[in-house]
């Protein structure tokens, strides 16, 4: 490095040995130590370049050699001590030493300062166009299922209708042959908005079931009419790992003429064959709900043993899948459809409990969970 180069050596050994042999008008042992202790300062210097490595080490180096208490801010306030022809020479040496020190410092700081923007650089590179690998989002389980059962009734000739969440008391109860007081109501624990008025159109609830769009829907298109309804509804209920507050229901309603239980049976059957991918079978046994008559409690065989009996479906070979019936004249009458002409069938499941069995999920509260690493699996 150009450095090392440095020239002064000599010409102070030069100097030392001029008035170490010719002065007598100076007393050579002054000369002769300035010239050692220049001589000294520029080995001790060039052996400390070597090792100045950082910024910090290079403002040490430059106080220790440049600064006001450095050797050289001495030698240069002794010169005027020296009678004036050597003061010149030996202040060019001096001057020289600066000037070399001066240059090495400003280069170091030139390439520390480089080195400091290249490493800066190199850590804040961002390179735009990397593809970033994501977790791809999944759809949650219950929409499957939901977006499986819509596939399969469209293709059956179903509208799919929806209805609000916050109901009147009339057509989440009254007008599905609910009135007031009747048992029936105790089976849903309500959530009731408001519960003033005599009149139930007026009072409001969360609505504990999706029947009350067969409501809405026959009121607005009369008969025939064909649908199936999937939504939430809200129940005041104690939770635990089969119960929630919040659940998805799809009710189903078919209303025309001639129809019967057999419709209902095969419309069940190929819904439930087609989201399983097997053959799944259906019974119904007799079961009340205010709003079919008659009704019925409707299994169907267990897709995990074939009906041989397991755990899940308790050893009967069948699951308890939802409840059904022939529409019940009275809820037709509510809905200004004329009983003696037109019949048809209603159903109602729970769609949460259609994706726990169809995805092998024990415990309805992983439902809504939100944990990415739960719903990534389906
Ligand atoms: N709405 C009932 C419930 O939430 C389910 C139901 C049963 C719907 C029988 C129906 C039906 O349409 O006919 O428990």
């Amino acid at each position: 490095m150009w450095y090392k180069n440095l020239t002064f050596n000599a010409n102070f050994y030069t100097l030392y040995r001029i008035f170490s042999a010719k002065s007598n008008k100076l007393s050579p042992f002054s000369v002769k130590t300035v010239v050692s202790q220049l001589s000294d300062l520029s080995k001790k210097a060039q052996d400390k370049m070597n090792s100045v490595n950082n910024f910090a080490g290079l403002l040490e180096f430059e106080k220790e050699f440049l600064g006001k208490k450095s050797e050289l801010a001495k030698i240069s306030r002794d010169l005027k001590n020296l009678p004036a022809e050597e003061k010149k020479e030996i202040g060019q040496q001096v001057g020289k030493l600066r000037q070399e020190l001066t240059t090495f410092i400003s280069a170091k700081k030139e390439e520390f300062s480089q080195q400091e923007l290249a490493q800066k650089l190199a850590g804040e590179w961002l390179d735009v166009t990397k593809e970033i690998p994501r977790k791809k989002g999944t759809l949650h389980p219950i929409s499957q299922i939901q977006q499986k059962v819509e596939e399969v009734f469209t293709s059956m000739g179903f509208e799919i209708a929806d209805g609000p969440e916050i109901e009147t008391e009339w057509n989440n109860f009254d007008a599905l042959n609910i009135p007031a007081h009747h048992p029936a109501r105790d089976m849903q624990d309500t959530f009731w908005i408001s519960r003033e008025n005599s009149d139930s159109h007026k009072n409001y609830v969360l609505r504990t079931q999706t029947s009350d769009v067969q409501i809405r829907k026959m009121l607005k298109h009369g008969a025939p009419i064909r649908l199936i309804a999937p939504g939430r509804v809200f129940r005041n209920e104690d939770l635990d790992a089969s119960h929630g507050n919040v659940f998805y229901q799809v009710e189903g309603l078919l209303v025309d003429e001639g129809i019967s239980l057999s419709h209902l049976k095969g419309t069940i059957e190929t819904m439930l064959s087609e989201i399983f991918a097997k053959k799944v079978k259906v019974r119904l046994r007799p079961g009340f709900f205010p709003f079919v008559e008659p009704g019925f409690e409707v299994d169907f065989s267990c897709t995990l043993c074939e009906g041989k009996g397991c755990k899940t479906c308790k050893n009967t070979g069948w699951i308890e899948f939802m409840g059904a019936g022939m529409v019940h004249p009275n809820v037709l009458k509510n809905c200004n459809i004329n009983p003696a002409k037109f019949s048809g069938f209603a159903f109602g499941f729970g769609l949460t409990r259609l994706a726990m069995m169809k995805f092998g999920i024990d415990d309805i509260r992983h439902l809504s969970s939100q944990k990415i690493d739960f719903l990534s699996q389906f």
